[in-house]
């Protein structure tokens, strides 16, 4: 029989086969060999000399290279012509898919289903790994309550448990079941971390972010991405209270090596480490390749930092050697995964496998399910049988690049179905399709085209207007300060709504955009954040009620520019918002005293145009009240919250039924809501579901200090503990975030 420790003992020895394997190439690799598995080359335009490097063995990785026949060479000097064959792992950005593309992350998040955001992931491995690509740099999990900030289209939006169920999702569609099956790619959870609080919106800029608001809103999505097995990460290019990401020992190894006991690999962004010496962090490249180094960031992306200091400084002492072998660990690591050293090549010989039937099937399903419908006066939607003509208005009605969205590489618009090109082939026959752009692009300013456009209008029953922002103006670097729709699309929307026709508003855009007086003038509304190769096809079907619309926002939209940052899971102020007087109806003369003091804006008041989680559907659900197992939750116990939803409407219908909760007293305020689960049901008319949720201790939990009585202890950082407090906390179970009525319970 064994004792304890023998037993222990006995584990100990039973090393992980892997690490068994990484323990003896290490063991024979040069530091020079060591430090070039830690570097990242661009295939674009290749080095001249970039056989020659791969073979002395100073390349780990390569970026953007997609020719097949390109990679297999490379991959084959790699394998036989270095001297211990290391194989090359291939990346791309392949975000929201390869070839077939899905609607932009946003949008997926938008459909509050993680099969969509799966399968769009699945269907992006199965794509890009069909050429080489074994390692994408997705999902994005930055939450952001910025829609100036242009990457906010490439995130799950504002909501940190949105995001991390949409992220995970995206996981394992990338993965798959197996990382070394040939169709999976690597996941990397990006931009480790909090890039998405960027001042001002402005990418890449300075974020100051308190360590409780770090871990209770940046960090959670990355957590449930390590959790998910994300085998790699991305550190991010802004720097949190003065230390960029890519120098943050504090994130890179105390949080997610110590903490989370993370054994992936961490790749910098692009250029990241070198970029310390214009953030004024570092004074050279060498001095940056040693923060970085020592600070976790296991391969450099086109730097060449590590590749020329790292030898020097760990000569030096600068940078112990001890750091480089863990960092190769993680590569190697991710390489065996893969099955790079079994499987090193792609195979050329198989069948083309890209915009298959499944896929494209998939595709618009996604388009259709992450449109959210924001307005449907006189039930203007679905187009029914009695509607003769349609007059397909708008600038991006017929745009194949700009439905395709942001962060798109390798997305062919030539493959694209736009609205216009789905209307005229699935509805053609029944109704008339007359088409007129009124403007070419989303900026055009020029009013030429609006009076053949109302014209147009005159002619048809019902106006379908597809306006928006083109793939170009969100993405990296691609901020706006003003959010509202460009150009004369306004001018547009006045003019066609002035000749009298019902008009729907469809707003194709990579972000929420500030269309309040835009949806003011429409009779519906419906907004599609860019939504792939499908989006006609997807679109069409929602307008013309083939499909049902069950998307919900991802984000709250404001009303104006200058609400921003607005959210739902805010804090109460000690005067919340009451009794409010807008601007214009302040009488001149009125006294200061005169207006009440509680907080919100003259001019926008305090709510936002659309909250987080709306969304309407062409049927109607009635939310019963909130039934709990219990008043009372005991430690470490679970109460269930449920409640019946009944489709009281015309349609068969899904509904993403929504669980928040507010702690009711903290030791540190509480936001008034937060989102703690959701799920996508689907009612039939007339039925009704019962909804359940469970709900425990952990879910109640957040940081704050360990002493509970002090509220100062929240400022030092040592004493941080995630728990729940005891007290009572209120339930709902709803359709957004604005609505529905609490039950109330209490922890011990
Ligand atoms: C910079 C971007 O920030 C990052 O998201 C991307 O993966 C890399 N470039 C590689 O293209």
């Amino acid at each position: 029989m064994f004792s304890a420790s023998a037993f222990a003992m006995a584990a100990c020895s039973e090393k992980d086969p892997v690490e068994q394997k990484i323990d003896s190439l290490l063991s024979r690799m040069t530091l020079e060999e060591k430090i070039g598995q830690m570097n990242q080359l661009t295939g674009i335009g290749l080095a001249d000399d970039m056989t020659a490097q791969i073979r002395a063995g100073k390349v780990g990785s390569i970026l953007n290279e997609l020719d097949p026949g390109v990679i297999n060479e490379l991959q084959r000097v790699a394998v036989e012509e270095s001297r211990l064959g290391i194989p090359l792992v291939f990346a791309r950005d392949v975000i929201h898919g390869f070839k077939t593309i899905f609607p932009i992350p946003l949008g997926q998040a938008a459909s509050w289903n993680p099969q969509v955001a799966e399968d769009g992931a699945r269907i992006a491995a199965i794509e890009s790994s069909s050429v080489g690509i074994r390692w994408t740099f997705a999902p994005m999990i930055d939450v952001t309550r910025d829609p100036r900030w242009g990457r906010i289209a490439e995130s799950c939006g504002e909501d940190p448990y949105l995001a991390s169920v949409m992220g995970a999702a995206m996981v394992r569609g990338f993965q798959g079941n197996e990382l070394s099956d040939p169709s999976s790619v690597a996941a990397c959870a990006k931009h480790f971390a909090a890039y998405g609080a960027t001042e001002s919106g402005k990418d890449y800029n300075t974020t100051w972010i308190p360590e409780l608001q770090l871990r209770e809103y940046y960090l959670p999505p990355f957590k449930a991405a390590a959790d998910a097995g994300a085998a790699t990460f991305m550190c991010s290019f802004n720097d949190i209270n003065g230390v960029p990401s890519s120098g943050n020992a504090f994130l890179n190894r105390t949080v997610l090596r110590d903490e989370w006991g993370y054994d992936g690999m961490m790749v910098s962004d692009w250029g990241s480490i070198e970029q310390m010496i214009p953030h004024g962090f570092c004074h050279d490249l060498k001095e940056a390749a040693g923060k970085a180094a020592n600070a976790g960031i296991d391969m450099d992306m086109m730097g060449y930092a590590y590749i020329s200091h790292l030898a020097d400084l760990v000569k030096e002492g600068t940078v112990s050697e001890k750091y480089i072998d863990e960092s190769v660990r993680n590569v190697l690591r991710l390489k065996f995964r893969l099955g790079l050293f079994d499987n090193p090549y792609v195979d050329v010989t198989g069948e083309d496998i890209f915009y298959s039937d499944e896929s494209l099937g998939k595709a618009r399903r996604a388009a259709a399910e992450s449109a959210v419908l924001l307005k449907n006066d006189r039930k203007v939607l679905p187009v029914g049988a009695s509607v003769r003509s349609v007059a397909v208005v708008g600038p991006l009605a017929d745009s194949p690049a700009d439905q395709i969205g942001t962060w798109c590489f390798d997305g062919e618009p030539e493959h694209s179905v736009t609205p216009l090109a789905a209307i005229r082939s699935m509805y053609g026959d029944k109704v008339r399709v007359i088409a007129e752009p009124g403007l070419s692009y989303s900026r055009d300013k020029s009013a030429e085209g609006i009076r053949k456009a109302c014209e147009a209008a005159r002619n048809a029953d019902v106006v379908l207007y597809f306006a928006g922002e083109e793939a170009v103006l969100s993405g990296e670097a691609r901020c706006r300060a003003d959010i509202s729709l460009p150009g004369a699309q306004t001018e547009l929307l006045k003019a066609l709504k002035n000749t009298g026709k019902p008009v729907v508003l469809v707003v194709m855009a990579g972000r929420p955009l500030t269309i309040g007086y835009e949806a003011g003038l429409a009779d519906a509304v419906l907004y599609s954040f860019h939504a792939g190769t499908m989006a006609g096809p997807g679109l069409a079907d929602v307008i013309f009620g083939k499909e049902v619309p069950s998307g919900k926002l991802p984000v709250t939209m404001p009303r104006m520019v200058g609400q921003v940052p607005i959210y739902y899971a805010h804090k109460n102020t000690g005067r919340p918002a009451a009794d409010i007087t807008l601007i214009d109806d302040i009488e001149v003369g009125t006294k200061q005293t005169s207006l009440g003091f509680t907080s919100y804006h003259l001019d926008a008041g305090d709510s936002p145009l659309y909250p987080f989680g709306y969304g309407k559907s062409y049927t109607e659900f009635s939310y019963g009240p909130v039934t709990l197992s219990s008043d009372r939750l005991a430690r470490g116990g679970s109460l269930t919250a449920s409640c019946e939803i009944t489709n009281t409407g015309d349609f068969d219908a899904a509904e993403a039924v929504q669980l928040y909760v507010r702690d009711h007293v903290g030791s540190l305020v509480r936001p008034v809501k937060e989102l703690k689960g959701f799920n996508k049901v689907f009612i039939r008319k007339g039925e009704t579901a019962k909804v359940e949720f469970v709900l425990s201790e952990d879910d109640l939990a957040y940081w704050h200090s360990a002493e509970l009585s002090d509220g100062d202890l929240a400022f030092a950082h040592s004493t941080l503990v995630h728990t729940a407090e005891p007290g009572e906390f209120s339930v709902w179970i709803a359709p957004d975030s604005a609505s529905g009525v609490p039950a109330v319970f209490s922890l011990e």
